[in-house]
C-alpha cells in the first residue's frame, strides 16, 4: 500500500505530500543524475533547452543560475510541480530567460525545432508510449540538436518492490535502440554510481 503510494508520487508529485516531501526527496536523491545530465548537455550561451518532468525544478535553477544557456523551458504533467517551480523560478520568468508549462512529453506544448537542447532525467519509466515521447522530442528540436535522457539502471530499479506499481523499466541497450529508431544519432552513454540511486545512465543523441 506504502510502496504503492510512493510510486504514485514519483510518477507525479502531488497534494501536500507531493510539495513538502517527494519534490525535496527527489532534489537530494537525483542531484549526481542531475549532475551527470547538465556536464553531458555541455550548455553554450546560445542554446535553448527544454526539459521535460522537472519535478522540483533543481536542475533547471542550476542552468538558470549557472546562466548556462540563452533560454530555459520546463514542461511538466503535475500541476503542483509547475505551480512550486513558477515561484522558485519567478525572477528568471520575469525576465524572460524561463518558462515552465503544464504538459505531457507526448503532447509537448511548443512549435517544431524550437530548441537546441533537450533534456529529461528519471522520466522514461512512466512514458506511455515511449515512440510517441521521443517523436515529440526530436519535433521540438531543431536540426543538430541534442537529447540527454537520465534513467536508472534496470536491474537497481527492480530491486525494488514499488517499481511493480506504476514503473515500466528499460535496460541501455533498449534506450539506445528507441534513440536510434526516433531518428537520433551518434549515441553516447554516460555513467555514474551513487549510493542513493545505484548504477544511471545519461544516453544523448542528435537529431539526425
Ligand atoms: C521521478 S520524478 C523526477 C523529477 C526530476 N527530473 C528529478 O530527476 O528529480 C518524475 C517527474 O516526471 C514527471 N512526469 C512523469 N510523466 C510525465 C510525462 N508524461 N510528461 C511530463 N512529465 C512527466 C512527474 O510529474 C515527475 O515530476
Amino acid at each position: 500500500m506504502f510502496q504503492r503510494f510512493i510510486s504514485k508520487q514519483l510518477a507525479r508529485p502531488s497534494g501536500l505530500f507531493g510539495r513538502l516531501f517527494t519534490a525535496r526527496w527527489l532534489e537530494k536523491a537525483n542531484t549526481e543524475m542531475n549532475a551527470l545530465t547538465l556536464d553531458r548537455l555541455a550548455l553554450n550561451a546560445d542554446d535553448r533547452l527544454i526539459e521535460i518532468g522537472f519535478g522540483s525544478g533543481y536542475l533547471l535553477e542550476q542552468i538558470l543560475t549557472g546562466n548556462s544557456c540563452a533560454f530555459a523551458a520546463g514542461v511538466e504533467i503535475s500541476n503542483d510541480m509547475v505551480k512550486r517551480v513558477f515561484r522558485r523560478l519567478r525572477e528568471s520568468i520575469n525576465a524572460g530567460r524561463a518558462e515552465v508549462r503544464f504538459g505531457d512529453i507526448e503532447n509537448i506544448p511548443y512549435k517544431d525545432a524550437e530548441f537546441s537542447k533537450l533534456c529529461s532525467v528519471n522520466t522514461l519509466y512512466f512514458w506511455k508510449s515511449p515512440s510517441a515521447a521521443l517523436a515529440e522530442c526530436r519535433r521540438v528540436l531543431k536540426d543538430g540538436g541534442m537529447i540527454a535522457l537520465c534513467f536508472n539502471s534496470k536491474s537497481d530499479l527492480a530491486a525494488w518492490p514499488g517499481h511493480v506499481h506504476q514503473f515500466t523499466l528499460y535496460d541501455l541497450a533498449e534506450v539506445e535502440e528507441m534513440l536510434t529508431d526516433a531518428g537520433f544519432c551518434e549515441i553516447e552513454v554516460a555513467s555514474g554510481n551513487d549510493p542513493a540511486q545505484g548504477l544511471f545512465y545519461c544516453v544523448t543523441g542528435v537529431v539526425a
